[in-house]
Protein backbone atom coordinates (compact mmCIF):
# COMPACT_ATOMS: atom_id res chain seq x y z
CA UNK A 1 0.00 0.00 0.00
CA UNK A 2 1.61 3.02 -0.89
CA UNK A 3 2.63 5.83 2.12
CA UNK A 4 0.19 8.30 3.11
CA UNK A 5 0.71 12.16 2.35
CA UNK A 6 1.78 14.66 4.92
CA UNK A 7 -0.12 17.53 3.44
CA UNK A 8 1.80 20.45 4.08
CA UNK A 9 0.21 22.75 2.07
CA UNK A 10 -2.86 21.98 3.80
CA UNK A 11 -1.93 21.56 7.24
CA UNK A 12 -0.11 25.28 6.74
CA UNK A 13 -3.15 26.58 5.63
CA UNK A 14 -5.19 25.71 8.72
CA UNK A 15 -2.19 26.66 10.17
CA UNK A 16 -2.50 30.42 8.55
CA UNK A 17 -6.04 30.43 9.61
CA UNK A 18 -5.62 30.20 13.16
CA UNK A 19 -2.85 32.68 13.70
CA UNK A 20 -5.14 34.80 11.20
CA UNK A 21 -7.77 34.79 13.72
CA UNK A 22 -5.54 35.15 16.67
CA UNK A 23 -3.95 38.20 15.11
CA UNK A 24 -7.43 39.90 15.20
CA UNK A 25 -8.10 38.98 18.77
CA UNK A 26 -4.83 40.11 19.37
CA UNK A 27 -5.31 43.38 17.92
CA UNK A 28 -8.58 43.92 19.81
CA UNK A 29 -6.77 43.35 23.20
CA UNK A 30 -4.16 45.03 22.89
CA UNK A 31 -3.97 47.34 19.89
CA UNK A 32 -1.06 45.46 18.78
CA UNK A 33 -0.97 44.11 15.12
CA UNK A 34 2.36 41.67 14.62
CA UNK A 35 4.83 43.32 12.56
CA UNK A 36 7.79 41.75 10.37
CA UNK A 37 10.58 43.44 8.58
CA UNK A 38 11.70 41.81 5.51
CA UNK A 39 15.76 42.62 4.36
CA UNK A 40 16.17 41.05 1.20
CA UNK A 41 19.37 42.30 0.06
CA UNK A 42 20.75 41.72 -3.85
CA UNK A 43 18.60 40.03 -6.19
CA UNK A 44 18.98 36.41 -5.97
CA UNK A 45 15.93 34.86 -8.02
CA UNK A 46 15.57 31.82 -5.62
CA UNK A 47 15.08 34.30 -2.74
CA UNK A 48 13.32 36.58 -4.40
CA UNK A 49 10.00 34.06 -4.65
CA UNK A 50 10.63 33.02 -1.48
CA UNK A 51 10.51 36.38 0.17
CA UNK A 52 7.38 37.60 -2.40
CA UNK A 53 5.58 34.29 -0.84
CA UNK A 54 6.54 35.22 2.51
CA UNK A 55 5.22 38.81 2.52
CA UNK A 56 2.15 37.69 1.27
CA UNK A 57 1.12 35.44 3.71
CA UNK A 58 1.78 38.17 6.37
CA UNK A 59 -0.61 40.42 4.51
CA UNK A 60 -3.43 37.63 4.33
CA UNK A 61 -2.90 37.14 7.92
CA UNK A 62 -3.16 40.91 9.04
CA UNK A 63 0.44 41.57 9.99
CA UNK A 64 2.42 44.86 9.54
CA UNK A 65 5.02 44.32 7.02
CA UNK A 66 7.98 46.46 6.25
CA UNK A 67 10.07 45.66 3.30
CA UNK A 68 13.36 46.34 2.59
CA UNK A 69 14.47 45.08 -0.60
CA UNK A 70 18.14 46.65 -0.97
CA UNK A 71 20.84 46.51 -3.71
CA UNK A 72 23.48 43.76 -3.84
CA UNK A 73 25.70 47.04 -3.19
CA UNK A 74 24.71 47.72 -0.18
CA UNK A 75 27.83 48.10 2.52
CA UNK A 76 27.26 46.15 5.52
CA UNK A 77 27.13 49.09 7.87
CA UNK A 78 24.78 50.26 5.85
CA UNK A 79 22.36 47.15 6.38
CA UNK A 80 23.54 46.99 10.21
CA UNK A 81 22.11 50.53 10.67
CA UNK A 82 18.97 49.69 9.02
CA UNK A 83 18.80 46.24 11.46
CA UNK A 84 19.43 48.40 14.19
CA UNK A 85 16.47 50.49 13.31
CA UNK A 86 14.16 47.44 13.20
CA UNK A 87 15.49 46.57 16.60
CA UNK A 88 14.40 49.27 17.69
CA UNK A 89 11.24 50.13 16.24
CA UNK A 90 8.40 49.16 18.50
CA UNK A 91 5.71 47.96 15.12
CA UNK A 92 8.38 45.14 14.67
CA UNK A 93 8.45 42.10 16.20
CA UNK A 94 10.20 40.01 13.82
CA UNK A 95 12.80 40.24 11.86
CA UNK A 96 14.00 38.04 8.48
CA UNK A 97 17.30 38.52 6.49
CA UNK A 98 16.98 36.24 3.94
CA UNK A 99 19.96 34.52 3.38
CA UNK A 100 22.27 33.68 1.33
CA UNK A 101 23.77 37.69 1.97
CA UNK A 102 26.07 38.62 -1.14
CA UNK A 103 29.85 37.74 -0.68
CA UNK A 104 30.87 40.96 1.03
CA UNK A 105 28.69 41.09 3.82
CA UNK A 106 29.11 38.96 7.13
CA UNK A 107 26.44 36.71 7.41
CA UNK A 108 27.20 35.89 10.83
CA UNK A 109 27.58 39.29 11.49
CA UNK A 110 24.43 40.13 10.20
CA UNK A 111 22.34 37.53 11.87
CA UNK A 112 24.15 38.55 15.31
CA UNK A 113 23.42 42.23 14.71
CA UNK A 114 19.16 40.82 15.18
CA UNK A 115 17.60 41.77 18.56
CA UNK A 116 17.62 38.12 19.99
CA UNK A 117 14.13 39.20 21.11
CA UNK A 118 12.97 39.98 17.19
CA UNK A 119 14.88 36.62 15.64
CA UNK A 120 11.91 35.61 13.59
CA UNK A 121 14.18 32.88 12.02
CA UNK A 122 15.69 31.69 15.28
CA UNK A 123 19.39 31.74 14.07
CA UNK A 124 21.07 34.31 16.47
CA UNK A 125 23.51 32.28 19.03
CA UNK A 126 21.22 33.29 21.84
CA UNK A 127 18.33 31.43 19.87
CA UNK A 128 20.26 28.35 18.86
CA UNK A 129 21.50 27.86 22.65
CA UNK A 130 18.21 28.44 24.09
CA UNK A 131 16.96 25.43 21.44
CA UNK A 132 20.22 23.72 22.39
CA UNK A 133 18.68 23.55 25.94
CA UNK A 134 14.96 22.61 24.87
CA UNK A 135 13.76 26.08 25.85
CA UNK A 136 13.46 28.07 22.89
CA UNK A 137 12.67 31.22 22.40
CA UNK A 138 12.17 31.24 18.55
CA UNK A 139 12.34 27.69 16.49
CA UNK A 140 14.20 28.24 13.24
CA UNK A 141 11.09 27.87 10.89
CA UNK A 142 11.76 24.71 8.59
CA UNK A 143 12.84 22.44 11.62
CA UNK A 144 9.75 23.86 13.65
CA UNK A 145 7.50 22.88 10.55
CA UNK A 146 9.07 19.02 9.99
CA UNK A 147 8.20 18.23 13.65
CA UNK A 148 4.56 19.87 13.27
CA UNK A 149 3.99 17.76 10.03
CA UNK A 150 5.61 14.67 12.25
CA UNK A 151 3.14 15.58 14.66
CA UNK A 152 0.16 15.43 12.22
CA UNK A 153 0.75 11.71 11.66
CA UNK A 154 -0.03 11.13 15.47
CA UNK A 155 2.39 8.59 15.62
CA UNK A 156 4.22 9.04 18.82
CA UNK A 157 8.08 10.45 18.47
CA UNK A 158 9.23 9.17 21.58
CA UNK A 159 11.91 6.32 21.35
CA UNK A 160 11.93 6.51 17.60
CA UNK A 161 15.08 6.04 15.44
CA UNK A 162 15.01 8.86 13.91
CA UNK A 163 17.94 9.83 11.41
CA UNK A 164 18.38 13.35 9.67
CA UNK A 165 20.04 13.59 6.39
CA UNK A 166 22.50 17.10 6.66
CA UNK A 167 23.77 19.13 9.25
CA UNK A 168 23.14 22.27 8.05
CA UNK A 169 22.79 25.31 10.64
CA UNK A 170 19.46 25.84 9.31
CA UNK A 171 17.62 22.82 8.97
CA UNK A 172 19.82 19.53 10.02
CA UNK A 173 21.25 20.28 13.27
CA UNK A 174 18.05 22.03 14.70
CA UNK A 175 15.94 19.39 14.00
CA UNK A 176 18.12 16.87 15.59
CA UNK A 177 17.48 19.04 18.65
CA UNK A 178 13.92 19.31 18.05
CA UNK A 179 13.48 15.47 17.80
CA UNK A 180 16.25 14.88 20.59
CA UNK A 181 13.69 17.05 23.01
CA UNK A 182 11.23 14.30 21.65
CA UNK A 183 12.54 11.20 22.79
CA UNK A 184 13.59 10.25 19.54
CA UNK A 185 17.19 8.98 19.04
CA UNK A 186 18.51 10.82 16.42
CA UNK A 187 21.43 9.92 14.35
CA UNK A 188 22.59 13.06 11.94
CA UNK A 189 24.60 12.27 8.67
CA UNK A 190 26.24 14.15 5.99
CA UNK A 191 28.44 13.50 3.49
CA UNK A 192 31.03 11.80 5.26
CA UNK A 193 29.09 9.15 7.13
CA UNK A 194 29.98 5.39 5.75
CA UNK A 195 27.49 3.14 4.84
CA UNK A 196 24.50 6.08 4.40
CA UNK A 197 22.03 3.53 3.07
CA UNK A 198 22.38 1.42 6.10
CA UNK A 199 21.67 4.06 8.51
CA UNK A 200 18.95 5.35 6.99
CA UNK A 201 17.28 2.01 6.99
CA UNK A 202 16.92 1.99 10.89
CA UNK A 203 15.29 4.89 10.85
CA UNK A 204 11.66 5.42 12.10
CA UNK A 205 11.75 9.03 11.10
CA UNK A 206 13.70 9.87 8.08
CA UNK A 207 14.57 13.79 7.29
CA UNK A 208 16.33 14.89 3.95
CA UNK A 209 17.82 17.93 4.04
CA UNK A 210 20.71 17.78 1.76
CA UNK A 211 20.03 19.53 -1.57
CA UNK A 212 20.41 16.56 -3.73
CA UNK A 213 17.71 15.85 -6.04
CA UNK A 214 15.97 12.46 -5.52
CA UNK A 215 18.63 11.30 -3.52
CA UNK A 216 16.58 8.83 -0.60
CA UNK A 217 15.76 6.23 -3.06
CA UNK A 218 13.16 3.18 -1.67
CA UNK A 219 16.33 0.60 -0.60
CA UNK A 220 17.01 3.64 1.66
CA UNK A 221 13.92 3.41 3.33
CA UNK A 222 12.53 1.31 6.11
CA UNK A 223 9.04 -0.19 5.83
CA UNK A 224 6.59 2.19 6.92
CA UNK A 225 8.95 4.71 7.61
CA UNK A 226 7.95 8.48 8.23
CA UNK A 227 10.03 10.05 5.95
CA UNK A 228 10.11 14.20 5.20
CA UNK A 229 11.77 15.64 2.71
CA UNK A 230 12.64 19.36 3.25
CA UNK A 231 14.90 19.27 -0.28
CA UNK A 232 13.60 21.59 -2.82
CA UNK A 233 15.78 21.12 -6.50
CA UNK A 234 14.88 22.44 -9.87
CA UNK A 235 15.83 19.14 -12.82
CA UNK A 236 16.92 20.11 -16.06
CA UNK A 237 13.19 19.73 -17.67
CA UNK A 238 11.96 22.06 -15.16
CA UNK A 239 10.50 19.99 -12.33
CA UNK A 240 10.77 20.71 -8.69
CA UNK A 241 11.85 17.90 -6.84
CA UNK A 242 12.47 17.02 -3.36
CA UNK A 243 15.90 15.23 -2.02
CA UNK A 244 13.65 12.17 -1.72
CA UNK A 245 12.60 10.17 -4.49
CA UNK A 246 9.27 10.39 -4.30
CA UNK A 247 8.01 7.91 -6.67
CA UNK A 248 9.28 4.92 -5.27
CA UNK A 249 9.76 6.06 -1.77
CA UNK A 250 6.17 6.56 -1.43
CA UNK A 251 5.82 2.57 -2.03
CA UNK A 252 7.69 1.74 1.22
CA UNK A 253 7.02 4.57 3.30
CA UNK A 254 4.22 4.39 5.98
CA UNK A 255 3.83 8.53 5.42
CA UNK A 256 5.85 10.68 3.41
CA UNK A 257 5.86 15.07 2.43
CA UNK A 258 5.59 15.63 -1.32
CA UNK A 259 7.52 18.50 -2.91
CA UNK A 260 6.33 20.97 -3.75
CA UNK A 261 3.49 21.31 -0.99
CA UNK A 262 5.28 19.66 1.65
CA UNK A 263 8.02 21.89 3.99
CA UNK A 264 7.58 24.45 1.92
CA UNK A 265 4.44 25.92 3.17
CA UNK A 266 4.80 25.15 6.39
CA UNK A 267 8.09 27.38 6.48
CA UNK A 268 6.03 29.93 5.81
CA UNK A 269 3.06 29.33 8.27
CA UNK A 270 6.03 28.67 11.02
CA UNK A 271 7.38 32.10 10.15
CA UNK A 272 4.25 33.44 10.63
CA UNK A 273 3.89 31.38 13.80
CA UNK A 274 6.97 33.16 15.40
CA UNK A 275 6.61 36.45 14.51
CA UNK A 276 2.91 36.23 16.30
CA UNK A 277 4.44 35.10 19.38
CA UNK A 278 6.53 37.80 19.40
CA UNK A 279 3.79 40.02 19.18
CA UNK A 280 1.94 38.19 21.77
CA UNK A 281 4.61 38.20 23.81
CA UNK A 282 5.25 42.50 23.59
CA UNK A 283 1.28 42.28 24.57
CA UNK A 284 1.86 40.59 27.83
CA UNK A 285 5.24 42.20 28.75
CA UNK A 286 3.33 45.70 28.20
CA UNK A 287 6.12 46.54 25.82
CA UNK A 288 4.12 47.87 22.51
N1 LIG B 1 17.35 30.94 2.96
C1 LIG B 1 17.02 29.65 2.79
N2 LIG B 1 16.17 29.27 3.77
C2 LIG B 1 16.00 30.33 4.57
C3 LIG B 1 15.25 30.55 5.76
O1 LIG B 1 14.54 29.68 6.29
N3 LIG B 1 15.33 31.80 6.28
C4 LIG B 1 16.10 32.77 5.72
N4 LIG B 1 16.14 33.95 6.32
N5 LIG B 1 16.80 32.60 4.63
C5 LIG B 1 16.75 31.38 4.07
Amino acid sequence: MPAQLIDGKRLAQATREAIAKDVTELYSQSGIRPGLAVFLVGDNPASAVYVRNKKKACDIAGFYVEDHALPATISQPDLLALIEKANADPRIHGILVQLPLPPHIDSGLVLRAVSPMKDADGFHPYNIGRLVEGDPVFTPCTPKGVVRMIESTGIPIEGKRAVVIGRSHIVGKPVAMLLIHRHATVTVCHSRTKDLPAVCREADILVAAIGRAQFVKADMVKEGATVVDVGINRLDDGRLVGDVDFESVRERAGWISPVPGGVGPMTIAMLLANTLEAAQRAATEGRV
